[in-house]
């Protein structure tokens, strides 16, 4: 059964996908990112993989979904179907949901430490606190089970809300609020911190052109984060894809999602580094810069536990937008296949993510260093399933970029695309061989942080998927004939 729900908006769907893209990626890691990789150079180089990897990537996730218009799992089966390819594409779809599903479980967590921080700053309780005890309090709040799954339930049921009243009435109007809100308020902690801070120090820092900065790690980086920024590869897009209107292009809306989202990660970071400097702090890295850093920085300035408290707000909203179009793909195959509810769905897909996330909640307490599961894995359930979506991610990505470039007809693709000829076959050409090895580069590099049982599993996995590929590729060669 296919839902057939169309954005009640031609332009809702780019709405949509800035609000999947636009989230922690933006405001937290790609500054710091930047900055430890060369400025200038990091930013041309991620300029040029989202260009030639994640537009391309972009555009074949959106086709996939409103070529199906159905969600993710259940689009993949419809499309091998048609398009008489191997049911091993199917694999994109499963692929998508868990990874859906298992970031939404540490997402929600992460994102619930901005509630923390919100409310810290609107209270004024950080109102001229020193270091130390900023620091502390960043300390005892990781250390506390029942606030990090308080916070990770308020968040994670807000998300549930907004998907669980549909896609018009939750998601679309949701958006339409939430986006101008936080673009306001981006351009109000930008024009707060080029008052108090150091921008002229945040522009060198992010923007000097130092190519000797850049090495093969900087490369690296800068493809997996054009990835992780733009949602790829996890059905998210797909899934909002669905809904879009028949009419509106493909391509260009996939180059304006990826302008405002790096425009977006720029501003945050000129805001971010100028409030930094200017209180005197080290750029430093990790969870600190967002989390003691930059409250340090607000302590220190007027006004900062407002304006601080409405950076928290922000960062809550970018991170809400984006769990939601974590919860819609599953949440729409429940639908799909089992025929519940969209609520039952949603209620479904949210309590188990739930019950995953409160792995990672122990991760920074009872199951940190030292507990018998970091000596068994080597590393924190935290640290195991994001490195399981760091390669899913990837992995979708890649199988996106090849079952649109290779099995997908050209009449099909011709269809969704309704382009100039030219373009056509730049974007056939980026699809068909530089994503892919591209994203087989990316895997290169996560492999030797795997351990060992896993390497054999994601070697067939990508000979299964070479194989299908092959397949494919003839059978839709055939049917061209
Ligand atoms: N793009 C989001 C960010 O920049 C993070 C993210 C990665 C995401 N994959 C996703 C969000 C899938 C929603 C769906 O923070």
């Amino acid at each position: 059964m296919s839902t057939h729900n169309v954005w009640t908006h031609k332009g809702t769907f780019l709405l949509a996908a800035v609000g999947s893209a636009v989230g922690l990626g933006n405001l937290w890691r790609f500054p710091y990112l930047t900055g430890e990789n060369g400025g200038g150079a990091f930013i041309l180089v991620y300029a040029l993989t989202i260009f030639a990897v994640g537009i391309p990537i972009l555009i074949a996730e959106t086709m996939l979904g409103r070529a199906s218009r159905r969600s993710p799992i259940m689009g993949m089966r419809f499309l091998t179907r048609t398009h008489q390819a191997s049911r091993a594409w199917e694999s994109i779809g499963w692929l998508g949901a868990a990874s859906a599903f298992l970031i939404l479980s540490f997402y929600s967590v992460i994102a619930g430490w901005a509630i923390h921080y919100t409310w810290l700053m609107l209270t004024g309780s950080l109102v001229g606190a020193d270091a130390a005890t900023i620091g502390a309090g960043f300390d005892v709040l990781l250390a506390s089970p029942g606030l990090l799954t308080l916070y990770h339930t308020l968040f994670i049921i807000a998300s549930g809300l907004i998907v669980g009243m549909g896609i018009h009435k939750g998601i679309e109007n949701g958006l339409r609020i939430m986006m101008p809100a936080l673009f306001v308020i981006l351009l109000v902690v930008l024009a707060y911190s080029i008052a108090n801070g150091d921008f002229a120090a945040a522009a060198s820092f992010l923007f000097t052109f130092n190519l000797a900065d850049l090495s093969l790690e900087g490369w690296l980086q800068a493809m997996g984060q054009s990835f992780f920024t733009l949602s790829l590869g996890m059905g998210a897009i797909m899934a909002y894809g669905a809904y879009m209107a028949s009419d509106a292009s493909l391509s260009r809306t996939a180059f304006a999602v990826a302008f405002v989202d790096t425009a977006v990660a720029m501003v945050a970071g000129l805001a971010i580094f100028s409030l930094v400097f200017g209180a005197g702090l080290d750029a430093g890295a990790g969870p600190g810069l967002m989390f003691v850093t930059l409250p340090l920085a607000f302590a220190e300035m007027p006004f900062g536990g407002l304006i601080g408290g409405v950076f928290f707000i922000l960062v809550l909203g970018a991170a809400i937008s984006s769990s939601i179009s974590l919860i819609e793909p599953v949440a729409a195959f429940l639908v799909e296949r089992f025929d519940l509810t969209r609520p039952q769905a949603v209620f479904v897909m949210v309590v188990a993510s739930w019950a995953l996330g409160l792995l990672t909640v122990i991760s920074f307490n009872t199951w940190a260093e030292g507990s018998p599961f970091h000596a068994l894995f080597g590393r924190s359930a935290f640290d195991f399933i994001e490195l399981l979506t760091n390669i899913f991610m990837p992995l979708g990505g890649m199988l996106i970029a090849l079952f649109a470039g290779w099995a997908l007809t050209h009449s099909e693709v011709m269809k969704e695309m309704r382009t100039g000829e030219t373009w056509f076959q730049v974007w056939r050409f980026l699809v068909r061989f530089v994503a892919p090895a591209a994203v087989a580069f990316v895997f290169l590099r996560t492999i030797p942080q795997v351990e060992g049982y896993l390497i054999p599993t994601l070697g067939a996995l990508i000979i299964v998927g070479a194989f299908a590929a092959s397949r494919t590729f003839l059978a839709g060669n055939r049917q061209e004939q």
